[in-house]
């Protein structure tokens, strides 16, 4: 057993699951993108298992970009100021580009993301998120993409993390209340 399952209260997505919802996921987009030869750009720290997950899954050329944002400093709830710690290399004027995201929590990071790209005039922006918290959310959250609708319970496991640990679960789970209280 994975001694971090200690931690947790609940596996909420197990691996099988995660992995067939990201290959629907990925086989959209290959389906959707097919004349086109995208650029993914993966939100880090969070976004880096879903990415490589799901840009497996994607069978058509496309290319691979990183942004490292941050807004929680590690803890439990949201600083409200994103900041922007990686900036892509890659010149997406033109382009189609498609953000991939862990988590939409209030939705601040995402939307300061869009607007954020959108400034640098793709040909398309879409947005592809693995895990969304109706509950959670402080603003209007677009995307196109979403893996699981989850409830409002504070997750770790498949690139989330509580002060940067557990991002190396190769699953999902709720983090019980006692670890971050
Ligand atoms: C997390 C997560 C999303 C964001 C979602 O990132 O990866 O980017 O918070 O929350 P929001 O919708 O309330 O903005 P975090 O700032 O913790 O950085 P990390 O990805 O490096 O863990």
């Amino acid at each position: 057993m994975n001694s971090m399952n200690l931690d947790l209260s609940a596996v909420l997505l197990d691996e099988h699951r995660i992995q067939a919802r990201v290959r629907e996921i990925g086989a959209q987009i290959a389906m959707e993108y097919k004349d086109t030869v995208p650029v993914l750009i993966g939100i880090m720290k969070g976004g880096f298992m879903f990415l490589a997950d799901l840009c497996r899954s994607i069978t058509i050329p496309l290319e691979l970009d990183f942004m490292a944002v941050s807004s929680y400093n590690g803890g439990t709830s949201s600083s409200g100021a994103v900041k922007i710690r990686k900036d892509i290399d890659t010149n997406i004027e033109g382009r189609h580009v498609i953000v991939v995201e862990d988590i939409v929590d209030s939705g601040l990071s995402l939307s300061y993301i869009r607007e954020y790209l959108l400034n640098h005039s793709p040909a398309s922006l879409k947005i592809c998120v693995l895990l969304d918290k109706p509950g959670a959310h402080k603003m209007e959250a677009l995307f196109d993409y979403v893996g699981f609708q989850i409830e409002n319970d504070f997750v770790v496991g498949y690139g989330l993390d509580y002060k940067n640990l557990y991002r190396n679960l190769p699953y999902i789970g709720i983090l019980k209340e006692e670890i971050y209280s």
